[in-house]
């Protein structure tokens, strides 16, 4: 079982992209505090900085300026190779699109990470068959992601994101190539096994009643973030 939750707090993050010579602010100070276990949305508009926002608290990317300090550490101010081992055994990925490895079965995919990360083999597919069972999928393991559906290609993501027990997880519009009830099953989904786990997680979406189901909220709008919800 993963331990609890990370801990974030955000300070001062600005986000610059350089492009045809001119600066694009994505983010220009945003400050707020996500707490272990928590669950946030993060809406806004398409092109608003949802994705840029989950990168960069995933360490996919790096901040123009500011913080992010993760249980109080700043671990971008760690070396390379420390801030690659923190990703990699502390933060999960949901995307859009699924980004599964089409030559490889839903097991092969789910222990992929584990895999990477040196575990055994016999761990590895202990714990990916586990985590299938959990997504309803158990009778699926061996098929190909393109013999699934949709809503079933999205939980084996679900799975792989979670063969690591990261203790922050981060999904990105994670139904937004579904259909609204295939979306809801999916996100349900997530909610359950976040809550057994007490992970942090934080889901960008711009569908505003799937943010309605979360209990807190960053909105980003003209560059700001504002929080709204329980804790801070
Ligand atoms: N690599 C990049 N280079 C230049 N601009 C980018 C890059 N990535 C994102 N942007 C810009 O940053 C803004 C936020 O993008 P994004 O985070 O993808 O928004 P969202 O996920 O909310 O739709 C957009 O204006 C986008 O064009
Ligand atoms: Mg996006």
């Amino acid at each position: 079982m993963a331990e609890e939750g990370l801990a974030l707090q955000v300070e001062g993050l600005c986000r610059r992209y350089r492009l045809d010579g001119r600066d694009i602010e994505v983010f220009r100070g945003a400050e707020f505090a996500i707490e272990a276990g928590q669950t946030a949305a993060v809406v806004g508009a398409s092109g608003a900085g949802k994705s840029t926002l989950l990168h960069l608290l995933g360490l996919l990317d790096r901040p123009s300026a500011g913080t992010v300090r993760y249980d109080g550490e700043i671990v971008l101010q760690r070396s390379e190779a420390v801030i690659e081992d923190f990703r990699n055994r502390q933060v999960g990925f949901v995307f859009q699109f699924h980004h599964l490895l089409p030559e490889f079965t839903a097991l092969e995919n789910v222990m992929m990470p584990a895999i990477i990360a040196g575990k055994s083999m016999t761990e590895a597919r202990n714990n990916a068959s586990t985590l299938l069972d959990q997504v309803g999928l158990s009778a699926r393991m061996t098929h190909a992601p393109g013999e699934l559906s949709g809503g079933e290609q999205q939980r084996v993501a679900l799975a792989r994101a979670l063969v690591m027990e990261p203790r922050l997880l981060l999904a990105d519009e994670p139904t937004g190539n579904l259909d609204p009830e295939t979306g809801a099953k999916v996100l349900e989904l997530l909610l359950e096994l976040n809550e057994a786990r007490g992970t942090t997680l934080i889901v960008a979406t711009h569908n505003m009643s799937l943010a309605d189901r979360l209990p807190s909220c960053l909105h980003i709008a003209g560059g700001l973030v504002r929080y709204r919800g329980e804790a801070a």
